[in-house]
């Protein structure tokens, strides 16, 4: 069935329960990286200028099913009134009866956002009891939280088939329409660059598009583990042991497939991780002592030759400590490159995403974004949940 679109229903004097990924890093009461809550934004502006009431709704990181001063969602609720220009009250919990009349009192240009859902362990057990509650606080259902459309919990799933109407926001319908492509037949040659720490994250998707792909560019913490993989000295470079098999499986299948799997030949290492932290370049490995925490300037080059020529890019997962000056260099001259190729490119991935935002260079790419674990279960081919609810 297809999914119906918010512009589709209407939502004048309804409650519209708007479930948005409002997931963003906290430090010290302030919002560090606002970008889930903007590209959020467009669905609520829509229910506000069309006469809605919303109510919006989110998680906040993983506080287990209780309370948690430290994941509250007031200082989004104050973001959320900066930005949207109407007054936005922040629900002392997300469902009750009190929360329920202050859905019902809201009137024109007023947003309800109710406070962290997952300080109830019904919304990640997803039961039925805590769903109807969610439920009733709404006459229109919206699942607009892509970053969350791979948990089946109470508010992307359990609660969709009790609400009369529901449909995809704005953002879940950008993700769909931008990640699709991926799955299809995409423009060859097609480039995946991957980083981060943890190959077992990332198998699942590469496995699946393995047989469209041309080159896999491998680089970050993740490509000591197959440059051991290979036999190949990596010093005190992070590997993790358990995962040299999905290492060598990678390789393998890559192999048999004609894809090219590029690995780092020279790398920057240090003694000791720390900002400005003395530094020398290695090559082929990195030696006993040392640790490397960026590509080098010869695997930037022969990255980029596979760059430069690709019509296709994903890309997900820093290629060094991006976090630390100055082994942020090879993260951002691919992003660098990755901007400049003119290719149809994808980022997908927390930190992949703040990269491009720290380059500079995220006009430049066709869409990044706003899931992690998410976005990569999408590429797997499987069927998100949160998805699946609403074409029920
Ligand atoms: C994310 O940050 O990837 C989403 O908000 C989902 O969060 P979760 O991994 O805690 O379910």
């Amino acid at each position: 069935m297809a999914l119906r679109k918010l512009e589709e229903i209407p939502v004048t004097g309804k409650r519209v329960f708007i479930r948005a990924d409002l997931n963003v890093p906290i430090r010290d009461g302030k919002i560090t990286d606002t970008t889930r809550i903007d590209e959020a934004l467009p669905a609520m502006k829509w229910v506000i200028a069309n006469g809605g009431h919303p109510v919006i709704a989110s998680h906040l990181g993983r506080p287990k099913g209780k309370p948690s001063a430290a994941l509250t969602l007031r200082p989004v609720a104050e973001y959320l009134a900066d930005v949207l220009h109407v007054k936005v009250a922040l629900a002392e919990d997300c469902v009750g009866e009190k929360t329920l009349a202050q859905t019902r009192a809201l009137g024109p240009r007023e947003a309800l956002l109710l406070e962290n859902l997952r300080f109830h362990a019904g919304e990640e057990a997803n039961d039925p009891g805590f769903a109807r509650q969610l439920a009733a606080l709404a006459d229109v259902y919206v699942n607009d939280a892509f970053g969350t459309a791979h948990r089946a919990h109470a508010s992307t799933v359990g609660m969709v088939p009790l609400v009369a109407a529901r449909a995809i926001g704005p953002l879940m319908q950008r993700e769909i329409e931008n990640l699709s492509p991926l799955l299809g037949t995409p423009a060859r040659p097609f480039v995946i660059v991957l980083g981060g720490a943890k190959v077992a994250d990332k198998i699942g998707f590469v496995r699946h598009l393995l047989t469209r792909i041309d080159a896999l560019l491998v680089g970050g913490a993740m490509a000591y583990t197959f440059l051991r993989a290979q036999g190949v000295e990596v010093g005190d470079s992070l590997v993790v042991p358990t995962e040299l098999d999905l290492a060598h499986e990678m390789l393998d299948s890559a192999a048999t497939r004609g894809v090219a799997l590029l690995l780092p030949s020279d790398h920057v290492a240090v003694q000791q991780i720390a900002p400005e932290a003395p530094s020398r370049i290695t090559a082929p490995g990195v030696p006993a002592g040392w640790k490397g925490v960026d590509i080098g300037p010869a695997t930037i080059r022969r990255f980029a030759d596979k760059i430069v020529h690709a019509k296709t890019i994903f890309w997900n997962g820093p290629l060094g400590i991006f976090e630390t000056k100055p082994f942020d260099r090879g993260t951002m001259a691919i992003a660098t490159e990755i901007a400049r190729s003119g290719a149809f490119s994808v980022v997908g991935g927390g930190d992949s995403a703040a990269a491009v935002l720290q380059s500079g260079h995220a006009e430049e790419i066709s869409h990044i974004s706003t899931g992690g674990g998410a976005a990569l279960e999408f590429l797997e081919g499987r069927q998100l949940p949160g998805i699946a609810a609403l074409e029920a």
